[in-house]
């Protein structure tokens, strides 16, 4: 893992989808406008119908992906491995690189890509360090690149965009949403996606509920707010506004702060949604996310309630929406 201090902020700028999602890398939700959404969320509907429905499919047939994870990951690389087996691909998975790879032996970033850019149709790509998801893009030139993770300070695009269409289903519209979001803002990656995503939209209003340390960096939160999105900083449960839309919930990350245990045991589970907590607050319709894994910020006894959506259908989107996005990708719908 990469101390903070080393890593880099994300570089910018790629390629605009523009509802061609034909061999272009997957790096931000800054690609995205609402008219590709439309397109990735009405083949999502088609891929889940598939995949509930076990119909046969292989849209994907003679298409190889390479997982390629730096980090650990459950949901992620599992659903990208099941979206391509799905849909009649393959995949090669290459966990924990660092020991199992010649990552071990000194092979650099730029090698690693080349090397698996030539036995696949398309990498999936999670690392620990931030910015190496637009540097492994420029390295691969003839396949596209998907970021499934780019370290503590880049985004999540994929999870974004389960994330906002999880949103859509449970609320059928994408705007003028009040939602909380609450955890590490600082380096979770996931919110800097899904916030990108909600401010595509009209009329969205967020409310972030953080420790201080950890808020959304100062430039992420003024770039945001000059997108549209409507911000407002809490650090105290009492402050959650009455019946929102969303609730989400994120783990703030023991592997940013190794270099600084002192720091996460102050921060870590500062809010923990319980039973209690979301009664009082959270309104019959408002939907309880969580990008997973938890660790103690949501208790167990609150996922029988059935606004609790992330051990069901935001999990299960994930794979659908991955589904998707792979098939556009790969030029096969
Ligand atoms: N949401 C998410 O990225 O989970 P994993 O780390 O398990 O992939």
């Amino acid at each position: 893992m990469t101390s903070l201090h080393e890593q880099q902020r994300p570089l910018s700028g790629p390629e605009k989808i523009n509802g061609n999602f034909r061999g272009k890398d997957i790096l931000s939700m800054d690609q995205f406008d609402t008219r590709s959404l439309n397109l990735l969320f009405d083949v999502t509907r088609n891929m889940r119908e598939i995949a509930v429905n076990a119909e046969p499919c292989d849209v994907l047939k003679g298409k190889q992906a390479v997982l390629l994870f730096y980090e650990p990951s459950s949901r992620t690389r599992g659903s990208f491995d099941a979206a391509m087996k799905q849909l009649g691909g393959q995949t090669i998975v290459i966990e924990d690189p660092q020991h199992f790879s010649s990552v071990a032996k000194g092979e650099t970033l730029e090698d690693t890509i080349r090397t698996f850019e030539a036995y696949s149709d398309l990498i999936v790509l999670r690392h620990d360090k931030t910015g190496s998801l637009q540097k492994a893009a420029d390295i691969a030139e003839s396949v596209p690149l998907v970021n499934a993770g780019d370290g503590g300070q880049g985004e999540h695009p994929t999870q974004g965009l389960l994330d906002l269409y999880t949103i859509n289903q449970h609320t059928e519209r994408l705007d003028n949403l009040t939602g909380v979001i609450a955890g590490d803002l600082l380096m979770g990656r996931t919110v800097k996606s899904l916030i990108r995503g909600l401010a595509l939209y009209p009329g969205n209003r967020l409310f972030l509920l953080s420790p201080e340390k950890i808020r959304l960096p100062r430039e992420d939160f003024e770039e945001f707010s000059r997108r549209g999105v409507e911000l407002t900083e809490i650090d105290n449960t009492e402050d959650i506004p009455p019946d929102t839309d969303f609730w989400y919930w994120t783990r703030v990350q023991k592997e940013r702060y190794l270099d600084n245990l002192e720091e996460y045991e102050e921060v870590k589970n500062r809010f923990v949604v319980n039973q209690e907590l979301l009664d009082r607050y959270a309104g019959e319709k408002t939907i309880l996310m969580h990008p997973l894994p938890r660790v103690g910020e949501i208790t167990e006894e609150v996922d029988k309630d059935k606004r609790a959506v992330y051990l069901e259908s935001q999990i299960r989107n994930g794979m659908y929406v991955r589904m998707a996005l792979l098939s556009l990708v790969l030029g096969k719908i």
